[in-house]
């Protein structure tokens, strides 16, 4: 059976393509997912796409991740910079972790500059707009097929 990639979306991110296009772009998350589906399909893993506006339930997914998946992409839209239980629950699901922002974070307030996630990402990719996704996939895609020396 081929490896599950998790990809998680947090709060707003169901707004895409409506939401501050100046900032965020034209693309839904609709999109995204259809693309990350077939580029997904080409590289011979699943994906398993999701969104939620809930902290909760997001840390819910990341717990079941661990017999689900191989690897989690994550952008957690504002929770990025205020949740220790998403860290918690990334740390503890053991699994790679790449962090994907569609804007540029470091560009905007401060507030935005903290991640809890960044410290326990594999990578971290900002400001590449929606394709920051396939990079992240692209990244875990090679990660899996060559994990590091332990
Ligand atoms: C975001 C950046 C966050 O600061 C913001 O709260 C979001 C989206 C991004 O993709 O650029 O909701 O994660």
């Amino acid at each position: 059976m081929s490896a599950t990639i998790l990809v998680l979306n947090g709060p707003n991110l169901n707004l895409l393509g409506t939401r501050e296009p100046s900032i965020y772009g034209a693309e839904t998350l609709a999109d995204v997912e259809a693309r990350l589906a077939a580029r997904g399909r080409d590289r011979g893993v699943g994906i398993d796409f999701r969104q939620s506006n809930h902290e909760g339930e997001l840390v819910t997914w990341i717990q079941e991740a661990r017999d689900r998946a191989a690897a989690i992409i994550i952008n957690a839209g504002a929770y990025t910079h205020t949740s220790v239980a998403i860290h918690d629950a990334l740390r503890a699901a053991g699994l790679p972790v790449w962090e994907v922002h569609v804007s540029n974070v470091y560009r905007r307030e401060t507030f935005r500059h903290h991640s809890y996630i960044s410290g326990i990402a594999e990578g971290v990719i900002a400001g590449f707009g929606t394709r920051g996704y396939d990079a992240a996939l692209d990244a875990a895609v090679a990660r899996l097929a060559a994990p590091p020396p332990s």
